[in-house]
């Protein structure tokens, strides 16, 4: 049975004990703990202040998915990938596992009755959107932006190694939250004029030269360069156009529009990670993540055309698009 095909159905039925386990592991703190060096059950319980006993089966759960060794003492120790669960280090995967465990995880209740009779899971299941339900309660808001602030600083760095922002004196990025790429775009060019534009309450206490607004209704004219970072995947197809059509109102004809966002292969197994990430905008949002082809269809009727498909390996290509 192991490594056949039913083992690996089964493997994949339990995946709901996967993600609690290492939503426990990162809420109780035993990556941190076992940064210091592998510990016994009986220690680590001491230390994060668990009961030992479902502690070492949540410990043995992790193991058997290779996020811990068991050492043959019996102590636990961070693998490679467990090692990705630490605070405090670059690109570190806590807040994601914070986030689908603790905001979508039971949104993923409703996928079957969305499917069959269509809706937004969240919805359906919380009875109010996903930013409603965040706007409710300061510390979901908080674990849902540091899940973004992660996956913001994974991609910049990839965003600005893999495309080349040195020929523009200007640059807005739209819908551009906390910042993250602009300040990576902005220490490559540190002497052009940067403008983060966003909603009011979310550029407030920025300390990057910003602009409130609505990116449906007009955003800062005659940049050399407009950045949509994660922003389309927000909005359905009809809505999307509409933000392409406020950007290319406010650009020169030789400015140019750069889309970061993942791009769906034509193959499923050719990148999973894009494909959950549309499964995540199903469940979540009414947004969704589209193909290379879609993306120059929408960027089509907003009267852009698709100019360079540049991947950065983090996940997200650059979409160069210039007036049409
Ligand atoms: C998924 S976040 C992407 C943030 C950032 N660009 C990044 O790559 O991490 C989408 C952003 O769009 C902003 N947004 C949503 N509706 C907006 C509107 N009508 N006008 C301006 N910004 C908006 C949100 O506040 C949020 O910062």
């Amino acid at each position: 049975m192991p490594g056949s095909a039913a083992a690996r159905l089964a493997r994949l039925a339990d995946g709901y004990l996967v993600t609690q386990l290492l939503h426990v592991c990162v809420a109780l703190g035993v990556p941190d703990a076992l940064a210091a060096g592998p510990r016994s059950a009986d220690e680590l319980a001491g230390e994060v202040g668990a009961v030992p006993g479902p502690l070492h089966r949540v410990l043995r759960g992790l193991a058997a998915e290779e996020v811990l060794d068991e050492l043959p003492d019996g102590r636990f120790a961070l693998t490679e990938t467990g090692a990705w669960l630490r605070s405090g280090t670059p690109d570190s995967l806590r807040g994601a596992v914070t986030a689908r465990a603790e905001l979508y995880y039971e949104a993923a209740v409703g996928l079957l009755a969305a499917v069959r009779d269509g809706g937004t899971p969240f919805d359906a299941v919380h009875g109010r959107s996903f930013f409603e339900h965040l706007a409710a309660a300061p510390e979901r808001l908080a674990a849902f932006r540091a899940s973004m602030a992660d996956r913001s600083a994974r991609e910049a760095g990839a965003v600005v190694a893999a495309y080349d922002v040195t020929p523009f004196a200007s640059v807005v990025d739209v819908g551009g939250g906390s910042g993250t790429l602009l300040r990576a775009i902005r220490e490559r060019i540190p002497a052009a004029d940067v403008v983060l534009f966003d909603q009011p309450g979310v550029v407030a206490d920025s300390d990057l030269p910003a602009v409130g607004g609505d990116f449906f209704t007009a955003v800062p004219g005659g940049a050399d360069a407009y950045v949509l970072s994660r922003v389309l995947h927000d909005w359905d197809d009809d809505d999307a156009r509409r933000v392409l059509r406020t950007c290319r109102a406010a650009m020169r004809p030789d400015s140019v529009l750069l889309v970061v966002e993942a791009v769906l292969p034509g193959r499923a197994v050719d990148d999973p990670a894009a494909v959950r990430m549309d499964l995540h905008m199903l469940v979540l949002l009414h947004g969704r993540e589209r193909t290379a082809a879609e993306y120059a269809a929408l960027l089509d009727a907003a009267g852009l055309r698709l100019t360079r498909d540049v991947p950065t390996g983090a996940g997200v290509h650059v979409l160069e698009a210039r007036p049409a």
